[in-house]
């Protein structure tokens, strides 16, 4: 079991730190100025988690398949003093028992007014309209998979501040960051105060589905297991696993650069006909192979029936093993598997709900009902082969990283070569098969790959957002130079010095969530 670490030091968390100083007594000056008495002035905890940068295998984390994310600097930071409200005189032991706890929650950034509500504590559900797109809603899940989880949860009264600079809509998990602190809140409320990981991880995982958003599992492990200098493998099966790992070194070294589109990707918004409908198609993708297999897919995966890896697990039976530590093999599955796609998926142009239901012998109706009433999607055909080709192939993609880095060639730049062909056939997936990239990401990919960049692709749910790129530390400059005059100065001409530099970033592994105990004086 790995607890959530508790750091007396900011500079254990940040490289910068005299920003960092700053910035946390503002908190605590705002906090006491908003919660001020004389048992809030100071908050009980302060909580922060990263956001996180993915550098290979996107959309396959909810196919089960591994990924390689890593942490990055910036996050999200919640002050919160909890409060067992004082009963009134005519209060009986019931009514204090089940009496609602009250929350009161500001934020540093005022474009997110402050609000205050009640959670039930006679056991009843919290409620969530997720049809409306509240910044509170994100915290208000914590406490409802907390509320979940502990059948005897009780909360107490709750003041919060909350300080995020991990840019929304750009991909780098804010919302993930945001989920992990409330979850971690909620479970704190309840005096839990050594909080396991894993344990963190799954729950607010559980967060955005709440807020109707069907994500996987990456961004929350990325941000919670993050590790200085150190990029992660996160695998989903058999149970949730996360490797640290370092990138070889070599002169120059490797570095990355986030740079942000600028175009807003909001996955709340655009779920029907993004995100969650790549749910929906790759898990009747699975369902169509296992129908024409033979197969009866386990009720797993996002939409509790069955996914593309449960597909490829029932083809191979036990004769073969899948897996990190079997790299070659592995590799040669999810090739055959990829092959299958095109044998058992041929339309490339799409199948109609009525050909799908077909072969899964349901209605049409019996098939929406299934599959697409939690989530609602709109669409025109559905794009079976496509996406279970990204699928198997970015997975494999991902275990082609790893079997460079496991044996990196002696020559750096050969090594740069190979790492970055990869990142850069991710892109190419993702433009022409998931179809999450957007003209933007294209564009920005191409500049940078003519100016320094080894590999670039679009990172996260994508629909917009950020790009990374693949280049050795001394080019960095070179690489940010060349965006910044073909891209943002010629997209966004009236673009200032401090969106400009917000929108590129030269990313190291950065630490995950933990409790900041550091003690501040505040003058
Ligand atoms: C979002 C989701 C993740 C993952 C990525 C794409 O960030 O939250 O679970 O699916 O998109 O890789």
């Amino acid at each position: 079991m790995e607890l959530v670490p508790a750091r007396t030091k900011l500079s254990e968390i940040y490289s910068n730190i005299d920003p960092q100083v700053a910035r946390y007594k503002n908190i605590l000056t705002k906090f006491a100025h908003l919660y001020g008495g004389p048992k809030s002035q100071r908050p009980d905890i302060i909580v922060r988690s990263p956001g996180r940068v993915n550098v290979i295998g996107d959309h396959i984390d909810y196919s089960y398949y591994s990924v390689l994310p890593m942490a990055i600097e910036n996050d999200v930071v919640m002050a919160i003093s909890f409060d067992v409200h004082p009963p009134s005189r005519t209060d009986s032991c019931s009514d204090i028992e089940t009496m609602p706890a009250k929350v009161r929650i500001a934020n540093m950034d005022p474009k997110f007014e402050a609000q205050e509500f009640t959670i039930p504590n006679d056991g009843s559900q919290i409620e969530i309209d997720a049809a409306k797109s509240d910044w509170v809603n994100y915290f208000r899940c914590g406490l409802a998979v907390v509320h979940d989880h502990l059948p005897k949860s009780k909360f107490v009264d709750m003041n919060v501040l909350v300080d995020g600079n991990v840019p929304d809509g750009a991909g780098l998990s804010s919302s993930a960051a945001f989920v992990v602190c409330a979850t971690f809140a909620a479970l704190y409320a309840q005096g839990e105060t050594e909080i396991d990981k894993k344990t963190l991880t799954k729950l607010s995982t559980k967060c955005e589905q709440f807020v109707g958003v069907n994500s996987g599992g990456m961004d929350q492990s990325a941000s919670i297991f993050g590790e200085k200098l150190n990029a992660l493998l996160v695998s989903f099966v058999p149970d949730l696993n996360v490797t640290k790992f370092t990138f070889p070194e070599t002169d120059p070294k490797i570095a990355f650069v986030v740079a942000n589109s600028l175009v807003a990707a909001n996955k709340h918004e655009t779920g029907p006909v993004n995100y969650n409908l790549r749910v929906v198609e790759v898990t009747l993708a699975a369902n169509m192979m296992a129908a024409q297999l033979g197969f009866k897919l386990a009720n797993d995966g996002n939409l509790q029936a069955g996914t593309l890896r449960g597909v490829m697990e029932q083809y191979f039976g036990d004769k073969k093993k899948f897996g990190e530590k079997n790299l070659a093999q592995s590799r040669e599955m999810l090739e055959e598997m990829a092959q299958l796609v095109e044998k058992l998926l041929p339309k490339k142009d799409g199948y109609t709900t009525e050909e799908v239901a077909t072969m899964l012998k349901c209605t049409p109706e019996q098939l929406k009902e299934k599959y697409m009433t939690t989530y609602p999607v709109r669409y025109e055909k559905l794009q079976l082969h496509d996406r279970a080709l990204h699928v198997y192939q970015e997975s494999k993609r991902v275990l082609d990283f790893l079997a460079v880095l496991e044996n990196p060639p002696k020559d750096t730049k050969q090594m740069f070569t190979e790492l970055g062909a990869l990142i850069d056939q991710c892109h190419t997936s993702a433009k022409c098969l998931y179809k999450n990239s957007c003209p933007e990401l294209d564009e920005l990919c191409d500049i940078a790959r003519k100016n320094g960049s080894y590999g670039s692709r679009v990172t996260g749910a994508g629909f917009g957002g950020c790009s990374v790129h693949l280049v050795p530390a001394d080019k960095t400059q070179q690489l940010m130079d060349a965006l910044t005059e073909q891209y943002y100065k010629k997209r966004f001409p009236e673009i200032t010095a401090a969106k400009l530099s917000d929108a590129m970033i030269v990313t190291e592994p950065g630490s995950g969530t933990c409790l900041v105990k550091e003690q501040l004086s505040l003058d």
